[in-house]
């Protein structure tokens, strides 16, 4: 009897560690066509390493990504282990005690930190002195155009906004009449995050911004309500941008209108220059990729996105935790990354790879939108901050307020919000 329970403890105990084995988990979300690389790549993980990961699918919406983690964080779970983490909330996440810091793996497996950019890890991944994050990937906001179509009709690659209006307007009345759905401009105009990095893009491309240069909230500025009123006006004055931009349109809305050839420019992130140039893509071969334009008075803004993977502070599995953020961060597989996914890589020393230079013809494009990044302010409380813009930069381009009023009672509760935290 004694040695029934001893063996069924014994055997019992073997099952749990196994069962714990398969137990690392990640979580990350994103385009089905990155879920299942995602997937790919975990199982290479698991047959070099014989660790088992469970790939836990999130949906594409930031915001959506945040709160599916946040309730496993606040309940203090040990799941997921891993997660990516988008660069507008990573300091909230870090702030809240979430995050394992990294510090002492980084040390002792001589991990070369210098292979990343440097600027971005010290501004985002580092907070209280202590590492909490890598960059798995950095996003821009660029251009996407038709270049099929603007050879057709003579037109330029804009510059400026006013040009980009002007182009936009002569070619949808043309191609109207062969396709009814055709729109000059597809951006995202949705409540949500990415609204806010298209705002923050109109604006700081007029020479305006959330603040002013002592870093005083100033949203209520002549220019940045020169620039909400033409995003209004993109979609209901000139009417090249379509009617549901403020209801639906987000990173993937936007992506599959202009790869089904219904648009002919196109606001969004690296990650659509893939999957527009894939076998079965209408506009395959038909595309150009640039940066942003200015208005006449600015210059080319793109919000700096991206996203960055952390160990959470409550998985009971951190060894092998970092086991796999190293073979996500190591040189071959950001290659990868950035070859099949079209991503900008968050290590510095892949751009210089030949391969990559070969199969991302427009490398120097992503590299150059770097230079004109313009990030989110990196504090604590940024999503409620956040929040509020999403609500009144909406209401402003559904035409349910004015602009200048949207900005002012924006501006307005951004300051309350402020005051509470400094
Ligand atoms: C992209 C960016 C991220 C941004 C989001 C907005 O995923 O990488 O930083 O917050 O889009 O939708």
């Amino acid at each position: 009897m004694h040695r029934f329970v001893f063996f069924s403890i014994f055997f019992g105990l073997i099952f749990l560690n196994c069962e714990k084995g398969h137990l690392l988990t990640i979580a990350v979300g994103g385009a089905p066509n990155e879920l299942d690389y995602w997937e790919k790549l975990i199982r290479e993980f698991e047959e070099r390493t014989g660790i088992k990961v469970k790939l836990i699918r999130q949906p594409t919406d930031t915001d959506q990504r945040r709160q599916s983690l946040i309730i496993p964080l606040k309940a203090k779970k040990p799941d997921p282990d891993v997660f990516l983490m988008d660069i507008a909330w990573l300091g909230g996440f870090a702030a809240s005690g979430w995050l394992q810091a990294l510090d002492d793996y980084v040390k002792r497996d001589t991990f070369d930190l210098t292979k990343f950019f440097k600027p971005v890890v010290t501004s985002v991944d580092i907070y209280e002195g202590a590492l909490v994050a890598l960059p798995v990937y950095i996003d821009c906001g660029l251009l996407y155009y038709r270049k099929d179509l603007l050879e057709k009709y003579g037109c330029p690659v804009p510059r400026t906004w006013e040009e980009l209006l002007q182009v936009a307007t002569l070619i949808q009345k043309k191609e109207r009449t062969r396709n009814p759905r055709f729109y000059g401009f597809v951006w995202q105009g949705a409540q949500y995050e990415g609204l806010v990095c298209n705002f923050l893009e109109f604006i700081t491309s007029a020479g305006g911004g959330l603040f002013d240069s002592l870093g005083n909230i100033n949203l209520c500025s002549k220019t940045n309500i020169h620039a909400l009123t033409f995003m209004k006006d993109l979609i209901h004055k000139y009417k090249i941008s379509p009617p549901n931009t403020y209801t639906e349109m987000k990173e993937e809305e936007v992506r599959i209108s202009f790869q089904n050839g219904d648009a002919l420019f196109e606001r969004n992130w690296p990650y659509a220059w893939k999957l527009h140039e894939s076998n079965d893509s209408p506009v395959k071969g038909k595309i150009g990729v640039t940066l942003l334009p200015a208005f006449k008075t600015g210059k080319t803004a793109s919000a700096l996105g991206g996203w960055h993977i952390g160990i959470s502070a409550y998985s009971d599995n951190k060894e092998q935790a970092w086991q796999l953020v190293k073979f996500i961060l190591s040189y071959e597989s950001q290659k990868r990354l950035a070859i099949d996914l079209g991503w900008n890589p968050g290590r510095e020393d892949v751009y210089e790879d030949p391969e990559l230079k070969h199969n991302l013809p427009h490398i120097n494009v992503l590299k150059e939108s770097f230079n004109h990044a313009v990030a989110r302010p990196n504090v604590p409380y940024y999503t409620r901050l956040s929040q509020i813009l999403q609500i009144y930069v909406n209401a402003a381009i559904s035409g349910r307020m004015g602009p200048e009023e949207a900005l002012k009672k924006a501006e307005e509760k951004m300051r309350e919000i402020i005051h509470t935290y400094e």
